[in-house]
Protein backbone atom coordinates (compact mmCIF):
# COMPACT_ATOMS: atom_id res chain seq x y z
CA UNK A 1 0.00 0.00 0.00
CA UNK A 2 1.50 2.89 -1.32
CA UNK A 3 -0.19 6.08 -0.18
CA UNK A 4 -0.52 4.78 3.87
CA UNK A 5 1.66 7.57 4.67
CA UNK A 6 -0.44 10.37 2.62
CA UNK A 7 -3.33 8.84 4.48
CA UNK A 8 -2.68 8.84 7.91
CA UNK A 9 -1.50 12.49 7.56
CA UNK A 10 -5.22 12.80 6.95
CA UNK A 11 -5.83 10.90 9.82
CA UNK A 12 -7.57 7.84 7.17
CA UNK A 13 -7.36 4.61 8.59
CA UNK A 14 -4.54 2.85 7.44
CA UNK A 15 -3.79 -1.19 7.20
CA UNK A 16 -0.53 -0.63 9.75
CA UNK A 17 1.09 2.30 10.62
CA UNK A 18 3.17 4.27 8.14
CA UNK A 19 7.10 4.83 9.13
CA UNK A 20 9.57 6.56 7.91
CA UNK A 21 12.51 8.87 9.87
CA UNK A 22 14.19 11.58 9.16
CA UNK A 23 17.38 11.70 8.40
CA UNK A 24 16.79 8.47 6.60
CA UNK A 25 20.18 9.09 3.89
CA UNK A 26 23.03 9.61 5.35
CA UNK A 27 26.00 8.29 7.06
CA UNK A 28 24.92 5.39 8.99
CA UNK A 29 24.36 4.10 5.32
CA UNK A 30 27.75 2.73 3.31
CA UNK A 31 26.35 3.17 0.34
CA UNK A 32 26.37 6.94 1.48
CA UNK A 33 29.67 6.84 3.16
CA UNK A 34 30.67 5.68 -0.29
CA UNK A 35 29.51 8.52 -2.94
CA UNK A 36 30.30 10.98 0.15
CA UNK A 37 34.12 9.66 -0.68
CA UNK A 38 33.98 11.32 -4.05
CA UNK A 39 31.33 14.33 -3.62
CA UNK A 40 31.17 16.87 -0.62
CA UNK A 41 27.84 16.89 0.48
CA UNK A 42 27.09 20.12 -1.15
CA UNK A 43 28.30 18.65 -4.46
CA UNK A 44 25.01 16.10 -3.75
CA UNK A 45 22.74 18.38 -2.91
CA UNK A 46 23.37 21.08 -6.16
CA UNK A 47 23.31 17.76 -8.53
CA UNK A 48 19.74 16.13 -9.15
CA UNK A 49 21.13 12.88 -10.02
CA UNK A 50 23.03 12.53 -6.98
CA UNK A 51 20.65 13.86 -4.53
CA UNK A 52 17.92 11.12 -6.38
CA UNK A 53 20.47 8.34 -5.60
CA UNK A 54 21.01 9.62 -1.96
CA UNK A 55 16.94 10.01 -1.68
CA UNK A 56 16.50 6.40 -3.06
CA UNK A 57 19.39 4.44 -1.17
CA UNK A 58 17.20 4.21 2.11
CA UNK A 59 14.12 2.93 0.62
CA UNK A 60 15.11 -0.67 0.03
CA UNK A 61 15.30 -0.94 4.00
CA UNK A 62 11.11 -0.42 3.13
CA UNK A 63 9.69 3.17 4.74
CA UNK A 64 6.68 4.02 3.39
CA UNK A 65 7.69 8.33 2.61
CA UNK A 66 10.95 8.98 1.00
CA UNK A 67 12.44 12.53 2.07
CA UNK A 68 14.29 14.57 -0.63
CA UNK A 69 17.54 14.69 0.10
CA UNK A 70 18.81 19.02 0.64
CA UNK A 71 19.76 20.68 3.34
CA UNK A 72 17.85 23.58 5.51
CA UNK A 73 20.71 25.52 5.21
CA UNK A 74 20.58 25.94 1.28
CA UNK A 75 18.73 28.96 1.38
CA UNK A 76 21.00 30.66 2.78
CA UNK A 77 23.30 31.15 -0.03
CA UNK A 78 20.86 33.12 -2.16
CA UNK A 79 19.65 35.37 0.48
CA UNK A 80 23.39 36.50 0.72
CA UNK A 81 24.90 34.57 3.93
CA UNK A 82 27.36 31.93 2.20
CA UNK A 83 28.28 28.67 4.34
CA UNK A 84 29.85 25.48 4.01
CA UNK A 85 30.58 22.25 6.13
CA UNK A 86 33.46 22.11 8.00
CA UNK A 87 35.17 18.74 8.87
CA UNK A 88 34.25 17.49 12.44
CA UNK A 89 32.50 21.51 13.09
CA UNK A 90 29.50 21.13 11.04
CA UNK A 91 28.09 24.18 8.97
CA UNK A 92 30.17 27.86 9.31
CA UNK A 93 28.06 30.77 8.06
CA UNK A 94 31.15 32.94 6.68
CA UNK A 95 29.56 36.31 7.68
CA UNK A 96 27.28 35.70 10.44
CA UNK A 97 23.91 38.43 10.13
CA UNK A 98 23.97 40.26 13.76
CA UNK A 99 22.79 43.81 13.21
CA UNK A 100 20.16 45.94 11.14
CA UNK A 101 22.49 46.26 8.01
CA UNK A 102 23.18 42.91 7.92
CA UNK A 103 19.55 41.95 8.12
CA UNK A 104 18.71 44.44 5.38
CA UNK A 105 21.37 43.31 2.86
CA UNK A 106 19.63 39.66 3.23
CA UNK A 107 17.87 38.79 -0.51
CA UNK A 108 14.25 37.28 -0.56
CA UNK A 109 14.63 35.08 -3.77
CA UNK A 110 12.81 33.27 -6.03
CA UNK A 111 13.04 29.73 -5.33
CA UNK A 112 13.36 28.95 -9.22
CA UNK A 113 16.64 31.18 -9.28
CA UNK A 114 18.16 30.70 -6.15
CA UNK A 115 17.59 26.91 -5.48
CA UNK A 116 16.26 25.78 -9.26
CA UNK A 117 19.05 22.43 -8.44
CA UNK A 118 16.51 21.44 -5.23
CA UNK A 119 13.39 21.71 -7.38
CA UNK A 120 14.86 20.01 -10.50
CA UNK A 121 15.98 17.31 -7.56
CA UNK A 122 12.12 17.20 -6.71
CA UNK A 123 11.25 16.97 -10.35
CA UNK A 124 13.64 14.00 -11.20
CA UNK A 125 12.48 12.06 -7.93
CA UNK A 126 8.77 12.33 -8.35
CA UNK A 127 9.55 11.08 -12.09
CA UNK A 128 11.32 8.03 -10.77
CA UNK A 129 9.11 6.85 -7.50
CA UNK A 130 5.72 7.55 -9.54
CA UNK A 131 3.27 5.74 -8.09
CA UNK A 132 5.65 4.03 -5.58
CA UNK A 133 6.25 5.96 -2.78
CA UNK A 134 5.51 9.36 -1.45
CA UNK A 135 8.37 12.42 -1.57
CA UNK A 136 8.16 14.47 1.29
CA UNK A 137 9.76 18.57 0.70
CA UNK A 138 11.20 20.48 3.64
CA UNK A 139 12.62 23.03 4.98
CA UNK A 140 14.04 24.64 8.23
CA UNK A 141 11.78 26.85 10.30
CA UNK A 142 12.26 30.54 10.89
CA UNK A 143 13.90 30.28 14.30
CA UNK A 144 15.72 27.51 13.69
CA UNK A 145 17.58 28.76 10.70
CA UNK A 146 18.13 32.33 12.45
CA UNK A 147 20.02 30.44 15.22
CA UNK A 148 22.27 29.54 11.98
CA UNK A 149 22.44 33.08 10.91
CA UNK A 150 23.32 34.58 13.92
CA UNK A 151 25.36 32.60 15.98
CA UNK A 152 27.61 31.24 12.82
CA UNK A 153 27.04 27.77 13.24
CA UNK A 154 26.08 25.75 15.68
CA UNK A 155 25.59 26.66 19.32
CA UNK A 156 24.57 25.43 22.27
CA UNK A 157 22.88 27.93 24.36
CA UNK A 158 21.41 30.65 20.97
CA UNK A 159 22.97 33.31 22.92
CA UNK A 160 23.78 35.40 19.95
CA UNK A 161 20.03 34.96 19.03
CA UNK A 162 17.88 35.31 21.80
CA UNK A 163 20.38 38.90 22.70
CA UNK A 164 19.03 40.18 19.00
CA UNK A 165 15.77 38.71 19.84
CA UNK A 166 15.41 40.77 23.21
CA UNK A 167 17.46 43.87 22.43
CA UNK A 168 16.19 45.01 19.05
CA UNK A 169 12.85 43.34 18.66
CA UNK A 170 11.92 45.18 15.63
CA UNK A 171 15.19 43.87 13.85
CA UNK A 172 14.29 40.53 14.46
CA UNK A 173 10.67 40.63 13.34
CA UNK A 174 12.81 41.63 10.08
CA UNK A 175 14.67 39.00 10.08
CA UNK A 176 12.32 36.60 11.03
CA UNK A 177 9.93 37.97 8.23
CA UNK A 178 12.40 37.24 5.64
CA UNK A 179 13.64 34.24 6.00
CA UNK A 180 9.88 33.15 6.79
CA UNK A 181 9.05 34.45 3.25
CA UNK A 182 12.38 32.78 1.36
CA UNK A 183 10.81 29.63 2.88
CA UNK A 184 6.63 30.39 2.29
CA UNK A 185 8.40 30.70 -1.01
CA UNK A 186 10.58 27.46 -1.22
CA UNK A 187 7.79 25.12 0.23
CA UNK A 188 5.50 26.56 -2.37
CA UNK A 189 7.84 25.85 -5.04
CA UNK A 190 8.34 22.11 -3.83
CA UNK A 191 5.17 21.41 -3.90
CA UNK A 192 4.58 22.77 -7.43
CA UNK A 193 7.45 20.89 -8.27
CA UNK A 194 5.71 17.54 -7.13
CA UNK A 195 6.72 17.17 -3.35
CA UNK A 196 3.80 15.24 -1.66
CA UNK A 197 4.22 16.79 1.55
CA UNK A 198 6.42 18.89 3.41
CA UNK A 199 8.01 19.07 6.84
CA UNK A 200 8.97 22.53 8.34
CA UNK A 201 12.22 22.30 10.54
CA UNK A 202 12.29 23.90 14.05
CA UNK A 203 14.73 21.85 15.60
CA UNK A 204 16.07 23.92 18.09
CA UNK A 205 13.01 26.03 18.73
CA UNK A 206 12.48 23.90 22.48
CA UNK A 207 15.12 26.54 23.64
CA UNK A 208 12.53 29.21 23.90
CA UNK A 209 10.20 29.74 26.82
CA UNK A 210 6.51 29.72 26.06
CA UNK A 211 6.19 33.48 26.35
CA UNK A 212 8.99 34.17 24.26
CA UNK A 213 7.74 31.37 21.52
CA UNK A 214 4.13 32.95 21.02
CA UNK A 215 5.73 36.90 20.62
CA UNK A 216 8.38 35.97 18.75
CA UNK A 217 8.35 33.12 16.57
CA UNK A 218 4.76 31.51 16.51
CA UNK A 219 3.39 34.85 14.49
CA UNK A 220 6.17 34.05 11.78
CA UNK A 221 5.51 30.53 11.89
CA UNK A 222 2.09 30.96 11.28
CA UNK A 223 2.39 32.81 8.52
CA UNK A 224 4.85 30.07 6.50
CA UNK A 225 2.22 27.10 7.82
CA UNK A 226 -1.31 28.90 6.88
CA UNK A 227 -0.39 29.66 3.51
CA UNK A 228 0.93 25.78 3.47
CA UNK A 229 -2.14 24.16 4.39
CA UNK A 230 -3.62 26.28 1.57
CA UNK A 231 -2.51 24.07 -0.98
CA UNK A 232 -3.87 20.82 0.61
CA UNK A 233 -0.61 19.15 0.85
CA UNK A 234 -0.11 18.07 4.14
CA UNK A 235 2.34 20.24 6.58
CA UNK A 236 4.41 18.36 9.16
CA UNK A 237 5.62 20.80 12.01
CA UNK A 238 8.20 19.50 13.82
CA UNK A 239 10.96 20.47 16.90
CA UNK A 240 12.87 18.94 19.63
CA UNK A 241 12.26 19.68 23.27
CA UNK A 242 9.15 21.15 22.10
CA UNK A 243 7.38 19.76 25.51
CA UNK A 244 6.49 23.27 26.82
CA UNK A 245 5.78 24.12 23.25
CA UNK A 246 3.56 21.50 21.83
CA UNK A 247 -0.14 23.57 22.11
CA UNK A 248 1.50 26.68 20.54
CA UNK A 249 3.36 24.94 17.60
CA UNK A 250 -0.11 23.60 16.96
CA UNK A 251 -2.17 26.44 17.31
CA UNK A 252 0.59 28.19 14.70
CA UNK A 253 -0.49 25.35 12.56
CA UNK A 254 0.66 21.76 10.83
CA UNK A 255 -1.70 19.01 9.21
CA UNK A 256 0.38 16.81 11.25
CA UNK A 257 2.43 17.60 14.49
CA UNK A 258 6.14 15.98 15.47
CA UNK A 259 6.80 14.86 18.68
CA UNK A 260 10.22 14.35 20.18
CA UNK A 261 10.76 11.22 22.84
CA UNK A 262 11.02 13.33 25.77
CA UNK A 263 7.00 13.65 25.90
CA UNK A 264 4.87 10.27 25.96
CA UNK A 265 3.09 9.82 22.22
CA UNK A 266 -0.15 9.42 24.44
CA UNK A 267 0.11 12.60 26.42
CA UNK A 268 1.28 14.56 23.67
CA UNK A 269 -1.82 13.38 21.28
CA UNK A 270 -3.75 14.20 24.36
CA UNK A 271 -2.60 17.78 24.56
CA UNK A 272 -2.60 18.39 20.75
CA UNK A 273 -5.84 16.99 20.12
CA UNK A 274 -7.06 14.11 18.60
CA UNK A 275 -7.99 16.15 15.24
CA UNK A 276 -4.42 16.20 14.40
CA UNK A 277 -1.88 13.60 13.39
CA UNK A 278 0.94 12.75 14.91
CA UNK A 279 4.68 11.84 13.69
CA UNK A 280 6.62 10.25 16.20
CA UNK A 281 8.48 9.55 18.37
CA UNK A 282 11.20 6.67 19.30
CA UNK A 283 14.69 8.33 21.16
CA UNK A 284 16.76 8.07 17.91
CA UNK A 285 19.49 6.12 20.35
CA UNK A 286 17.32 3.59 20.87
CA UNK A 287 18.16 2.09 17.34
CA UNK A 288 21.75 1.86 18.77
CA UNK A 289 20.41 -0.32 21.62
CA UNK A 290 20.14 -4.25 21.19
CA UNK A 291 17.60 -4.86 19.30
CA UNK A 292 15.14 -6.66 21.52
CA UNK A 293 15.21 -3.33 23.53
CA UNK A 294 15.11 -1.35 20.37
CA UNK A 295 11.73 -3.35 19.11
CA UNK A 296 10.27 -3.21 22.93
CA UNK A 297 9.96 0.49 22.88
CA UNK A 298 8.95 0.52 19.31
CA UNK A 299 5.93 -1.20 20.31
CA UNK A 300 5.37 0.74 23.24
CA UNK A 301 5.45 3.79 20.70
CA UNK A 302 2.65 1.85 18.94
CA UNK A 303 0.99 1.41 21.86
CA UNK A 304 0.53 4.88 23.04
CA UNK A 305 -0.93 5.76 20.03
CA UNK A 306 -3.26 3.02 20.59
CA UNK A 307 -3.75 2.26 16.96
CA UNK A 308 -5.57 5.53 16.19
CA UNK A 309 -5.72 6.67 12.80
CA UNK A 310 -3.42 10.03 12.13
CA UNK A 311 -0.05 7.95 13.64
CA UNK A 312 3.35 8.23 11.49
CA UNK A 313 5.76 6.17 12.89
CA UNK A 314 9.31 8.15 12.93
CA UNK A 315 12.06 9.35 15.82
CA UNK A 316 12.10 11.68 17.66
CA UNK A 317 14.93 13.72 15.47
CA UNK A 318 17.19 12.42 13.61
CA UNK A 319 19.24 8.89 12.77
CA UNK A 320 22.67 9.03 13.78
CA UNK A 321 25.57 8.08 12.12
CA UNK A 322 26.60 5.45 14.21
CA UNK A 323 23.09 3.55 13.87
CA UNK A 324 23.44 0.07 12.60
CA UNK A 325 20.85 -0.49 9.58
CA UNK A 326 20.00 -4.17 10.30
CA UNK A 327 18.36 -2.25 13.90
CA UNK A 328 17.01 0.57 11.41
CA UNK A 329 15.18 -2.62 8.89
CA UNK A 330 14.03 -4.52 12.08
CA UNK A 331 12.45 -1.61 13.65
CA UNK A 332 10.35 -1.18 10.02
CA UNK A 333 9.63 -4.69 9.57
CA UNK A 334 7.69 -4.52 13.51
CA UNK A 335 5.93 -1.91 12.66
CA UNK A 336 4.61 -2.96 9.60
CA UNK A 337 4.03 -6.65 10.68
CA UNK A 338 1.62 -5.22 13.56
CA UNK A 339 -1.89 -4.38 12.04
CA UNK A 340 -3.29 -1.11 12.95
CA UNK A 341 -6.95 -2.71 14.47
CA UNK A 342 -5.01 -4.74 16.23
CA UNK A 343 -3.38 -1.80 18.55
CA UNK A 344 -6.93 -0.17 18.79
CA UNK A 345 -8.40 1.09 22.05
CA UNK A 346 -11.28 3.36 20.35
CA UNK A 347 -13.15 2.88 16.78
CA UNK A 348 -12.25 5.37 13.75
CA UNK A 349 -14.01 8.60 13.53
O1 LIG B 1 16.37 13.46 6.37
C1 LIG B 1 16.95 13.23 5.28
O2 LIG B 1 17.37 12.10 4.99
C2 LIG B 1 17.02 14.33 4.26
C3 LIG B 1 18.20 15.12 4.27
C4 LIG B 1 18.46 16.16 5.35
C5 LIG B 1 19.77 16.63 5.60
N1 LIG B 1 19.70 17.65 6.49
C6 LIG B 1 21.02 16.13 4.97
C7 LIG B 1 22.26 16.26 5.76
C8 LIG B 1 17.59 16.90 6.16
C9 LIG B 1 16.09 16.77 6.32
C10 LIG B 1 18.38 17.85 6.87
C11 LIG B 1 17.81 18.84 7.80
C12 LIG B 1 18.71 19.61 8.66
N2 LIG B 1 19.94 20.12 8.38
C13 LIG B 1 18.37 20.06 9.95
C14 LIG B 1 17.05 19.84 10.63
C15 LIG B 1 16.89 18.45 11.10
C16 LIG B 1 17.63 18.12 12.34
O3 LIG B 1 18.41 17.15 12.29
O4 LIG B 1 17.40 18.79 13.35
C17 LIG B 1 19.44 20.79 10.47
C18 LIG B 1 19.55 21.43 11.83
C19 LIG B 1 20.44 20.84 9.45
C20 LIG B 1 21.73 21.55 9.49
C21 LIG B 1 22.87 20.62 9.37
N3 LIG B 1 23.18 19.87 8.23
C22 LIG B 1 23.85 20.33 10.33
C23 LIG B 1 23.89 20.91 11.73
C24 LIG B 1 24.75 19.42 9.75
C25 LIG B 1 26.05 18.91 10.31
C26 LIG B 1 25.85 17.94 11.39
C27 LIG B 1 26.60 16.67 11.17
O5 LIG B 1 26.01 15.63 11.51
O6 LIG B 1 27.73 16.71 10.69
C28 LIG B 1 24.27 19.10 8.46
C29 LIG B 1 24.89 18.16 7.51
C30 LIG B 1 23.99 17.15 6.89
N4 LIG B 1 22.83 17.41 6.25
C31 LIG B 1 24.22 15.75 6.83
C32 LIG B 1 23.15 15.19 6.12
C33 LIG B 1 22.91 13.75 5.74
C34 LIG B 1 25.45 15.07 7.40
C35 LIG B 1 26.08 14.11 6.47
C36 LIG B 1 27.34 14.51 5.75
O7 LIG B 1 28.16 15.31 6.19
O8 LIG B 1 27.50 13.90 4.68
Amino acid sequence: MHDRFLRACRREPTDVTPIWFMRQAGRYMAEYRELRKKYTLLEICKTPELALEVTLQPLRLGMDAAILFADILLPLEPMGAPFEFAKGEGPVIHEPVRDRAGIERLRVFEPEEGLGYVLDAVRLIRKELDGKTPLIGFAGAPFTMASYLVEGGKSSDYRLTKQLMWSDPEAWSALMGKISEVVRRLLRAQVAAGAQAVQLFDSWVGSLSIDDYREHVQPHVRYILRDLEATGVPVIHFGTNTGALLEAQRDAGGTVIGVDWRTPLDKAWQRIGHDRAVQGNLDPLLLCAPRAVAERRARAVLAEAGGRAGHIFNLGHGIIPETPVDTVKAVIDLVHSIPRASLQGEPDR
